[in-house]
């Protein structure tokens, strides 16, 4: 099986790219950031006390969480619920950033996520795929861009879809989700060494995507 690993920061254009190479390819796509999000909601749910790890831990083993593909499109799905159209709010995004930290949370995904990996050819995109998820993982992507343009992306996606936005409100929010992801103790985004970095801020989706292809075709 092929896998790719694409890590890095909210808003770096993951998941746009991800689909997007996984599609010319032929492989499976998982976004593994909806599988925290559709824990996140569940918490939410419940009303967990969402800043209490042992609270989030005990009722984690209620969620069920599972991917299925309908049309190649990925669904994600809570206790037999398909929560794709309700895991993309902002409450949501820090919420599963939160949810995230919590090592119970984080054992269940790795091994649905490992599960999927071993049985497929997979893009598959997060924070810990290539340092924790897939460490052999055939090729290594951290992409990244700068604060002020991953900002300036999720302003525009906002304003696109109707939705009221801030603009410093987005750049704060942003920040904020970094620091946790970054510092957290339970497998933290980092850039492992063997992993390729790409700085989209001057790239355009095309361009990205047309580099992760060339490395894909440069897996041995
Ligand atoms: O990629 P995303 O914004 O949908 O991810 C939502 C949150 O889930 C993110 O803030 C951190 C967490 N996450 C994680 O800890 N590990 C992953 N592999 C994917 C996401």
């Amino acid at each position: 099986m092929i896998n790719v690993a694409i890590d890095g920061p909210a808003g770096a254009g993951k998941s746009t790219i991800a689909k997007r190479a996984a599609k010319d390819m032929g492989y499976i796509y998982v976004d593994t950031g909806a599988m925290f999000r559709a824990m996140a909601l569940y918490m939410l749910r419940l009303k967990a006390d969402l800043d209490d790890s042992r609270d989030i831990a005990s009722k984690a083993d209620g969620a069920d969480i599972d991917i299925v593909y309908e049309d190649g499109v990925q669904c994600v799905m809570l206790n037999g619920e398909n929560v794709n159209g309700l895991i993309r709010t902002e409450e949501v995004s820090d919420a599963a950033s939160r949810v995230a930290v919590v090592k119970e949370v984080r054992q269940k995904m790795l091994m649905l996520q490992r599960n999927i990996a071993k049985n497929h050819d997979v893009i598959m995109d997060g924070r810990d795929i290539g340092s924790a998820v897939l460490p052999d993982a055939n090729l290594k992507i951290y992409l990244t861009a700068s604060v002020e343009v991953r900002a300036e992306r999720r302003y525009k996606e906002n304003i696109e879809k109707g939705m009221e936005s801030d603009p410093e409100a987005i750049k704060a929010d942003i920040r904020e989700r970094d620091e946790r992801d970054m510092t957290r103790s339970e497998a933290p985004l980092t850039r492992v060494p063997d992993a390729v970095l790409i700085d989209s801020s001057d790239m355009t989706i095309d361009e990205v995507v047309k580099r992760i292809e060339e490395l894909i075709g440069e897996i041995g």
